[in-house]
């Protein structure tokens, strides 16, 4: 496995036009800031070795690397989620190839459903931690030398980081929530029944992604920020029906404000 992520990372060493320390998974609502960046160089997956290959329809992303707002970057245009069949050593392949490739700090965006009744649609969310429900840690096996066997997981999501968004929402008049978000393995969404005991545990919002990622950049002394476009609310007794199309057009309304967010937080880290 760490053969594999040293072989990735020295063949897009050679080919990178430049060395951002910041990357970015362009998760669902960040589409917009993909087409912000102003690209240098895009990869598909398809033609990056060891990378996973897609198991659904269609083309699985690219890897871009780029400048955003003047700033260096590496953008992930779409993930792999664990709900495809990919292991979860596939993945959080990509997040380990970053810290081989010096990137300190790393952003992700998702859609998540809201389960803290404060919240209403289109809320942004800014992750101040995580609860992993997945069925499997990304870290089981052998430990891959990047960090020790049993990391601290005190501060998955920098606080000063998300003090720096804190304060760029303010500048900006961006209405900004806080909480922490609940990974399921999906594919399903939540029973009444769920959305009301993630909330019991903590929860405030629930999706299927990022947290792989998170405990991988964690292990790697990655700092992570990370945010949540309330796509949808759990967890009342007469709950709206949850569709694909109603999460994608929920965040598509606020993705410009996200966008904002993250690329000036990439200018201000
Ligand atoms: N649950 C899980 N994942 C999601 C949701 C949800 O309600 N909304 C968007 N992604």
């Amino acid at each position: 496995m760490y053969k594999k992520i040293k072989e990735t990372a020295e063949w897009l060493q050679k080919r990178m036009p430049n060395a951002p320390k910041t990357a970015i998974v362009l998760g669902t609502g960040l589409g917009q800031l993909a087409e912000r960046i102003e690209r240098i160089l895009s990869i598909p997956y398809s033609e990056i070795p060891n990378f996973p290959v897609s198991t659904v329809e269609g083309h699985a992303g690219e890897l871009i690397f780029g400048r955003l707002g003047g700033v260096e970057v590496m953008a992930m245009e779409g993930r792999f989620h664990y709900y495809e069949g990919y292991s979860m050593q596939q993945v959080t392949f990509p997040v380990r190839v970053m810290y081989e490739l010096g990137i300190k700090t790393l952003f992700v965006s998702n859609a998540a459903g809201g389960t803290n009744p404060d919240f209403k649609i289109g809320d942004l969310m800014i992750i101040t931690d995580h609860i992993n429900y997945m069925p499997e840690n990304p870290l089981h096996g052998p430990n891959i030398p990047t960090g020790p066997r049993f990391p601290d997981m005190g501060e998955a999501y920098s606080k000063e980081l998300i003090a720096k968004a804190d304060k760029i929402a303010e500048e900006h008049g961006i209405k900004v929530q806080h909480g922490v978000y609940l990974a399921t393995q999906g594919p399903t969404y939540e029973t009444p029944s769920e959305y009301r005991m993630f909330a019991k545990w903590g929860a405030d919002a629930v999706g299927m992604s990022t947290v792989p990622e998170v405990i991988v950049a964690n292990h790697c002394g990655i700092k992570v920020f990370g945010m949540s476009i309330i796509t949808d609310l759990g967890g009342m007794d007469n709950p709206p029906k949850v569709t694909h199309e109603e999460v994608q057009k929920a965040a598509q309304a606020v993705q410009p404000l996200m966008a904002t967010i993250m690329e000036e937080m990439l200018k201000a880290v």
